[in-house]
């Protein structure tokens, strides 16, 4: 089987991105994992699993859209046709978007459109809702705004904390993210 280049961008640490180096029968090859974090512990992770990691930080550079601009190239030049961000902590800018129409995909830790932006679980948990989940959707210029792609809901029990919470949510996101990488790259070849 002939596999995908894709790019995983994540901020953070990185389990996602390991979930999907260590699911079976990906149809995608993670060419390049590009971080906005120097000293994220996602690094190490792609260290760990030989891909090459893009570590950049966008405060070297003058603007949003000159460092999307060096971000292009660099996609260009490993052959990515695919994106998957993963705990990216940054709103793609309209320079990617439109290099990559389509084909940038996000992970997000609630159902949406409930609890957009940071610290949805911790969001879901202090609003005492007794469901939250998981969405992994296209990204358009909102936060967390793109067209749904696949949900899963996560219950929440009274006697929860939010690390508890956070577990949980996990567990689904690991699943869940291949099987939409496998379902979307299946759609597309
Ligand atoms: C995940 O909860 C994802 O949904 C959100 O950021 C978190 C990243 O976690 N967008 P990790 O770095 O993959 O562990």
């Amino acid at each position: 089987m002939k596999k995908t280049k894709a790019a995983v961008f994540a901020s953070g640490t990185g389990s996602n991105f390991q979930a999907i180096m260590e699911a079976d029968d990906l149809p995608i090859e993670v060419a390049l994992l590009v971080c906005d974090k120097p000293g994220a512990t996602v690094i190490k992770k792609g260290e760990q699993f030989d891909v090459p990691v893009l570590n950049f930080e966008p405060k070297a550079y003058a603007s949003k859209a000159i460092y999307e601009q060096k971000l292009i190239e660099e996609l260009d030049k490993a052959g990515v046709e695919w994106i998957f961000l993963a705990g990216y902590m940054r709103i793609v800018g309209t320079d990617l978007l439109g290099a990559f129409e389509g084909r940038i995909v996000n992970i997000h830790p609630s159902l949406l459109p409930a609890f957009p932006g940071k610290n949805a679980i911790g969001q879901a948990h202090q609003a005492g809702v007794d469901t939250t989940g998981v969405t992994v959707h296209f990204i358009d210029e909102g936060i967390d705004t793109g067209p749904i792609i696949a949900q899963e809901s996560v219950e929440l029990f009274p006697e929860d904390t939010e690390e508890m919470l956070k577990k949980r949510i996990q567990q689904v996101e690991h699943n869940l993210y291949p099987a939409v990488i496998r379902q979307l790259l299946d759609q597309n070849t």
